[in-house]
């Protein structure tokens, strides 16, 4: 069984060819950065755009390094939401088209479910496992239980983890994108120098929420003397910050942690998934609570934790071995939680 899948959510314009044997036979991707880097954040349409004038050569390209015609494919894979709308019908309509001209089964993959099953297609994470999923557009945590079951105990009430760095960074000067700068700045500096509130402290439960915390840095950095703002202070306010942001995201994963022991005595791990998972204190913090909890952490290579087609091919070979195809009338969803029955988030970015 080979796949190939198409990413086109938000700023990554992305193709690849995988196996159900989980090789990863070719991949293309392309990212926008640059061009977004001038607006200090994605320009949907922008994005949409390259994605229109660039996918095609990266189908090409991954179609070419994985040495296989359309005729070998045993579907396309394309990601059909959630995400900036203009990429996701780029990527749609480009699948359905090659769809219905070689006659190959149209898999639609919601995006979260993609960076969900990573751990399968990496780690061969058994059913059911714990998924904290943090990027720039999502901050969740979910159970997985199977392919297209999940359970959603937790969202952000504001903004996603990765659109707080970005945030911060943008407001400290650190440039876009914000949680590599914020990561380096906070190397050099003193995280105990401003002692943030942990945002959710205290409160049960599973929900994020960053925006208190961005005020409270901005307040902080308006309080330091014009003029005197040094390199020192920002490295100090970017340490602070990352520490706050990083013990709130750990302290809600050990609450979930727990529930996950109680109810699912089976399960194994907790998976992380998304840009943030590049984070190197977060990943410290997330493997030492899995492993007081007995339960393995599994972070996918960083390149399939960001965003990429790899994860939406492996996606359609999970669905397509369930018989879940979809019909060339499927339309794109800017919105698509992976739990319908979670109630929506509110304020939460589309991109994923
Ligand atoms: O998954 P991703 O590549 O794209 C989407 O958001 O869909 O995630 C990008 C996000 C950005 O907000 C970026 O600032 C954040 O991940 N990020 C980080 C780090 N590297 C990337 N946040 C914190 N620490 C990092 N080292
Ligand atoms: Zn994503």
């Amino acid at each position: 069984m080979i796949v190939l899948g198409i990413e086109t959510s938000c700023d990554e314009t992305a193709a690849a060819v995988v196996s159900a044997e989980r090789r990863i036979l070719g991949e293309a991707v392309l990212s926008q950065v640059a061009e977004h880097r001038p607006f200090g954040g994605v320009v949907p349409e922008v994005a949409a755009r390259a994605h229109l004038a660039h996918l095609d050569a990266l189908i090409q390209k991954a179609m070419r390094d994985a040495d296989v015609d359309f005729g070998d494919l045993s579907a396309i894979a394309a990601t059909g939401g959630p995400g900036l709308i203009g990429g996701v019908m780029v990527g749609v309509m480009t699948a359905k088209a090659i769809s219905a001209v070689h006659r190959i089964p149209f898999v639609a993959v919601n995006h979260l479910e993609g960076h969900a099953l990573t751990a399968r297609l990496t780690d061969q994470a058994d059913f059911p496992f714990l998924l904290l999923l943090v990027s720039g557009g999502h901050c969740q945590l979910l159970v997985a239980e199977d392919v297209n079951v999940y359970r959603r105990w937790g969202t952000t009430l504001d903004d996603a983890a990765g659109e707080a760095f970005d945030k911060v960074a943008k407001m400290l000067g650190l440039g876009y994108p914000g949680g590599p700068a914020i990561e380096q700045a906070a190397m050099s500096g003193n995280a105990k120098r401003f002692a943030f509130a942990r945002p959710m402290s205290g409160k049960p439960g599973y929900d994020f929420s960053f925006s208190g915390l961005k005020t409270a840095v901005r307040l902080a950095a308006e309080k330091m003397p014009a003029g005197a703002f040094l390199a020192q202070d920002v490295a100090d306010l970017a340490a602070s910050f990352q520490a706050a942001a990083v013990d709130s995201i750990a302290k809600r994963v050990k609450n979930a942690v727990s529930r996950f022991k109680d109810e699912y005595p089976n399960g194994k791990s907790v998976v992380v998934s998304g840009g943030v998972a590049a984070n190197t204190a977060l990943r410290a913090q997330l493997k030492a609570t899995a492993q007081q909890a007995g339960l393995d952490f599994i972070a996918p290579p960083l390149r399939l934790c960001t965003d990429n087609a790899v994860m939406i091919a492996w996606a359609g070979i999970e669905r397509l071995r369930k018989g879940l195809v979809d019909s060339l009338d499927f339309k794109p969803r800017p919105r698509w939680p992976l739990d319908p029955s979670a109630t929506p988030s509110i304020g939460a970015g589309v991109k994923a």
